[in-house]
This record gives C-alpha cells, structure tokens and sequence, in this order.
C-alpha cells in the first residue's frame, strides 16, 4: 500500500502509564493499545503512522524538529505540558506542520489550571474528552484536511 501521508503521533509525560493511571479519568486503553487502534485507523485511511511517547519536553521538541520533511501532520496529546509549555507550541508553530491536540479526559470538566492549552490557537483543531477515541477523531481529522488541502 501507498501512503498519501505520514502522521507523527506525539505522546507527552505520563502518557505511559496509561490503563493503570487514574482509569476514573483515562480509562483502561493502555498506549500500546491505543497505538495500534491508530495503526489500525491507518491503515484504512492509507496513512503512515509514527508514534512516540516521551515524558521529556526536550525530546519532544527535538522530534518535532525532525519531523520535517518526514511527516505531514501531527497529532499531539501533550499531557500537561499542553497548559505550561509555551517551547513545544513554539516548535510546532516553527515547523509549520498542521498539527491536531487531542485528550483523553475532558480538559474543560477538570480543575481550572487545565482550561488553558498553549497548544490550541496554533493548532488546526482540538479534539477532548473522548478517552482513546480522541485520537481515532483526531486522526480522522487530521487527514481530512490534509487532503482538501492537497485536491
Ligand atoms: C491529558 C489532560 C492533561 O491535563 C493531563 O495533564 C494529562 C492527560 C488528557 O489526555 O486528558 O496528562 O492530556
């Protein structure tokens, strides 16, 4: 199969212990699982997918960096970085690749701290709230503009 598109999925901090942590609030999908629903998804939407986790801003920015001229789209759940780290929106915004932020929880149900995303206004959209599904959305998304941007 040809991929029309490669999408880099970018896991941020705690995104790892995901289906034991705090399941009231993330659910039961571990990261495993819910990389190879997006592989899945991938492969019906004729896309290439990469995932990375990393709980390390710096790795984080440095694979975004590298992701140019490699990928075509982001998708990005930052985990709590998404409300502190003006550097990772400053790198996704200086590469210029269309990114989607997306989040298990509800990011606007919980404590007030969470409501802001430096994210959000450089990304095409934001998907939240939706637990594993989000990222199946956000992918959807993601490749849906990316091919009315190229018709
Ligand atoms: C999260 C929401 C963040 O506020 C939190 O810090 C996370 C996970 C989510 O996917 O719901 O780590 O990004």
């Amino acid at each position: 199969m040809l991929s029309q598109f490669s999408v880099l999925v970018l896991h941020g901090p705690n995104l790892n212990l995901l289906g034991s942590r705090e399941p009231e609030l993330y659910g039961w999908v571990s990261l495993a699982q819910i990389n190879s629903l997006l592989e899945e998804e991938g492969q019906k939407l004729q896309v290439g997918i990469s995932c990375l986790q990393s709980n390390h801003e710096g790795i984080l920015i440095d694979t975004i960096h590298q992701a140019r001229g490699k990928h075509q789209g982001i998708i990005i759940n930052a985990g709590a970085y998404t409300h502190t780290s003006v550097a990772i929106r400053d790198a996704l915004s200086g590469v210029k690749i269309p990114t989607v932020e997306v989040h298990l929880s509800n990011i606007y149900r919980r404590e007030e701290f969470r409501h802001n995303s430096y994210i959000a206004p450089i990304a095409i959209g934001q998907i939240s709230g939706f637990g594993a599904n989000s990222y199946i959305l956000g992918l959807q998304a993601l490749v849906n503009h990316l091919r009315a941007k190229s018709d």
